[in-house]
C-alpha cells in the first residue's frame, strides 16, 4: 500500500477538534511529566526548524520540547540555506524529508508553508505565517482551560488588529466553541471570506468598533502588537489602534476573575500598558510556558506517538 500521507500541522482549521484535543491531552501529560510523553518517545527522530524572520519563544520551545522528548533539532534561518538564494521551497521539502521527521516553518507567506507541506513526505508545522499562528492557539486554549475551566460556551474578547494571531482565535472559536468578539478599527477587521468560513462552522464572532462592548462579561481578553512583523511601520496603524488599547480601565470591564492573554513580544505602552501586561489578571506568561507543553503533544501527534501502542491493545 502507498504510504499514509504526513500528518501536517498548518492550521486550525484543517482538523476536527477531537484531533486538536487529543493533542492537547499529551500536552498536558508532557506538563505532567506522566505517560508516553514522558518516556523520550522521539528518540532517534530529528525535526528541522526553519525562520525566515525573528522568534524567542516558538525557537526554544520547539528546540526544548524536541529535546524532552528524546529528539534532535536543527535550527535554520532560511537566509543561510540556499532557500535564501533561489533554491526552490519544494526541493527543500524534499531534501529534508530525506534528513528529518518532521519540518517546522515561520515564514510571511501562508502559501509558502503550502508548498513546503505539498512537497514534504514528512509532517509540516506553521510556526508562524502572515496568515495564521496555530502554534500559539494550542498554547492559549490550554493556558485559558487551566485558569478559567472549559473554554466551550464562554466569551473571549480580542482588542485590535486583525492579525495572524487573531485569525487563528477564529479557527479556535470555530473549532473549541466559544464566543469571540472582536473589537477593531473597520479598516483592519477580518477578512470577509474568514468570517463566512466561520459562519458556516457555526462558529459566534462578532464584531465592533467597541472595545466596552468586546470586553463587557467576557471571560479573557486578548490583544497583540499594532504592527506585527510583516506590516510596514507607520503611525496610521498606531493612529487606528490606539482607542483598542487594553488598560486599566478596559479590563476593569470584563467579567470577575477575567484573564489577560498575549502572545507576546508586547509592546509596553502600546497595546497594552504594564499595570495590565504585570497586573493579576494577566497569565502571559504561562501562555509562553505553555507553548512548550502544547508543542510537545502537537510533534507527539505529528509523529504518531503511542499510536501503535495504542492500536496493539
Ligand atoms: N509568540 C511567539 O510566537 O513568539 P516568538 O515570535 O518569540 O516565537
Ligand atoms: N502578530 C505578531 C505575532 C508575533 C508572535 C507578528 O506576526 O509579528
Amino acid at each position: 500500500p502507498p504510504p499514509a500521507p504526513p500528518r501536517h500541522f498548518l492550521d486550525l482549521c484543517d482538523l476536527s477538534e477531537a484531533e486538536l484535543r487529543h493533542m492537547l491531552e499529551l500536552g498536558r501529560a508532557f506538563k505532567a511529566g506522566r505517560g508516553v510523553l514522558a518516556t523520550r518517545p522521539l528518540e532517534g527522530r530529528a525535526l528541522a526548524l526553519i525562520f525566515e524572520k525573528p522568534s524567542t519563544r516558538t525557537r526554544v520551545s520547539f528546540e526544548v520540547a524536541m529535546r524532552r522528548l528524546g529528539g534532535e533539532v536543527v535550527v535554520l534561518s532560511a537566509k543561510e540555506m540556499q532557500l535564501g538564494r533561489g533554491e526552490t521551497v519544494a526541493d527543500t521539502a524534499r531534501v529534508l524529508s530525506r534528513y528529518v521527521d518532521a519540518i517546522m516553518l515561520r515564514t510571511d507567506s501562508a502559501a509558502k508553508l503550502a508548498e513546503l507541506a505539498s512537497a514534504a513526505t514528512v509532517p509540516v508545522i506553521n510556526g508562524l505565517t502572515d496568515k495564521s499562528h496555530p502554534c500559539q492557539l494550542m498554547a492559549d486554549i490550554m493556558t485559558f482551560e487551566e485558569h478559567r475551566g472549559p473554554i466551550r460556551g464562554r466569551t473571549v474578547a480580542w482588542c485590535g488588529d486583525s492579525n495572524n494571531v487573531a485569525r487563528s482565535w477564529i479557527h479556535a472559536a470555530a473549532r473549541f466553541g466559544f464566543t469571540l468578539r472582536i473589537a477593531a478599527p473597520e479598516a483592519l477587521r477580518p477578512p470577509p471570506e474568514l468570517l463566512a468560513w466561520a459562519s458556516a462552522e457555526g462558529a459566534v464572532i462578532e464584531l465592533t468598533e467597541s472595545p466596552e462592548e468586546a470586553v463587557a462579561g467576557a471571560d479573557a481578553v486578548v490583544t497583540d502588537t499594532w504592527v506585527s512583523m510583516n506590516d510596514a511601520p507607520g503611525t496610521n496603524r498606531h493612529n487606528l489602534l490606539r482607542p483598542f488599547q487594553v488598560n486599566e480601565a478596559l479590563m476593569a470591564k470584563a467579567a470577575p476573575g477575567a484573564i489577560f492573554m498575549h502572545c507576546l513580544p508586547a509592546h509596553r505602552g502600546e497595546e497594552v500598558t504594564d499595570g495590565v501586561l504585570d497586573g493579576p489578571q494577566s497569565v502571559v506568561f504561562d501562555e509562553a510556558e505553555n507553548r512548550l507543553h502544547a508543542q510537545a503533544g502537537v510533534l507527539a501527534w505529528c509523529l504518531g506517538v503511542g499510536e501503535a501502542a495504542r492500536a496493539a491493545r
